[in-house]
């Protein structure tokens, strides 16, 4: 069943503007800035080390002031104001939100008083007015925005699934549970719960609208054996020892490091011995300019706890959560993303996997 309003020509156009407008900031504008920053890094007296030493170099830069305005004000057009997602969406709200408000769906469960964590409603996450939790449509505001988050992806489709092969691959064998912690609006557990009905799955979520929406797709793909909480990923409620694989897609980054390790504490006790955890989520290597991008990134669309998690000791916290080694990867999220011949801009994705002992 439909979880889009109906077409609405001038929103459509504008979303499409705004989109295009995206398009040539990642193809076009993002390198023209990597371009004048390696020109000015080679003409400076010591070679920069530290997103300090490449602020100094670019952030007066014309090209560049032009790439963090855009950066900021489109994904704030795309949410706010009158052809914005929230107003569109907003002005059906008393048709859509009924459609996710699914009682009867055995696949959901929303405890009752539930209270998230209190960095979580302090942040409009990605400038999403209210956040993904605020409103009775906030997931499929979502979901529709996740469709342009990054433009060179067919609507992200591809990712969770490359993401989900090569969980499974590293997992080596048919799991019997999974729990998908952080899930949205269930787009990163879809891919688990379709690859075989014999796999229990769980979805957790703090955002009562995303499971909802996760809990009608589902529904709607007829699949019985998902079930979708809301609930905090550092405390499931899920019993322990019982889950072959926890993981996690872009989730890592939206919380502060003392949940992190909480989190990481969280998977070691669902798993089973043998299980894996393992995270899709941003870690910006050692190159001070990508740090200097990613960081700004972070600024402007509102993740405040990117760069937190990109300069923790992920392996330490990994040890004191009872694991005993993470491996840590980049990840393609598309062919050709890591060739030196792709120059656009991408999230620096890597997958975080550790294994409990058998
Ligand atoms: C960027 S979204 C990713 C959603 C989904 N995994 C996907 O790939 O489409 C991050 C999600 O993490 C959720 N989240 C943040 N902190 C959480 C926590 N402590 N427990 C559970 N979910 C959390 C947010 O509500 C949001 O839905």
């Amino acid at each position: 069943m439909r979880t889009d309003p109906p077409p609405h020509r001038p929103f459509e156009a504008f979303q499409e503007f705004l989109l295009s407008c995206k398009l040539q900031w990642t193809r076009n504008l993002y390198p023209e800035v990597a371009q004048r920053y390696r020109a000015a890094a080679e003409a400076a007296p010591a070679k920069p080390k530290t997103v300090e030493d490449v602020e100094k170099l670019i952030a007066g830069d014309t090209t560049y002031r032009y790439f963090a305005w855009f950066e900021r004000h489109l994904q704030k057009m795309k949410y706010s104001g009158r052809y914005g997602l929230a107003n569109h969406y907003g002005a059906h709200r008393d048709e859509l939100a009924p459609m996710i408000e699914a009682t009867n769906n055995e696949r959901l469960v929303i405890p009752p008083d539930f209270v998230p964590p209190a960095y979580y409603p302090a942040i409009d996450i990605h400038q999403h007015p209210g956040g993904v939790h605020g409103d009775s449509v906030a997931g499929m505001v979502y979901e529709r925005g996740a469709r342009t988050t990054t433009p060179l992806l067919d609507k992200h489709g591809d990712l969770h699934q490359r993401f989900t092969r090569i969980a499974m691959e590293r997992l080596g064998k048919q799991p019997k549970r999974i729990v998908d912690m952080g899930c949205g609006f269930g787009k990163s557990t879809r891919p688990f719960y379709s690859s075989s009905r014999d796999t229990e799955v769980v979805g957790v979520d703090l955002a009562a609208p995303c499971v909802k929406l996760a809990a009608h797709t589902a529904a709607e793909d007829q699949a019985r054996n998902v079930q979708f909480r809301q609930g905090d990923a550092a405390d499931t409620k899920l019993p322990a020892g019982n889950a072959d694989l926890v993981t996690s897609t872009m989730m890592l980054h939206e919380m502060p490091v003392s949940h992190i390790e909480k989190v990481l504490h969280e998977a070691h006790r669902l798993l089973a011995p043998g299980g894996w955890s393992i995270h899709l989520d941003f870690l910006a290597g050692d190159d001070p300019f990508n740090k200097f991008i990613h960081y700004g990134h972070s600024a402007r669309n509102n993740e405040p706890f990117m760069p937190p998690l990109d300069q923790m000791d992920l392996a330490a916290a990994h040890r004191r959560a009872g694991f005993d080694k993470v491996e840590i990867t980049r990840f393609e999220e598309m062919t050709g993303a890591l060739s030196p011949e792709n120059k656009a801009w991408r999230f620096p994705w890597v997958v975080i996997a550790a294994r409990k002992a058998a």
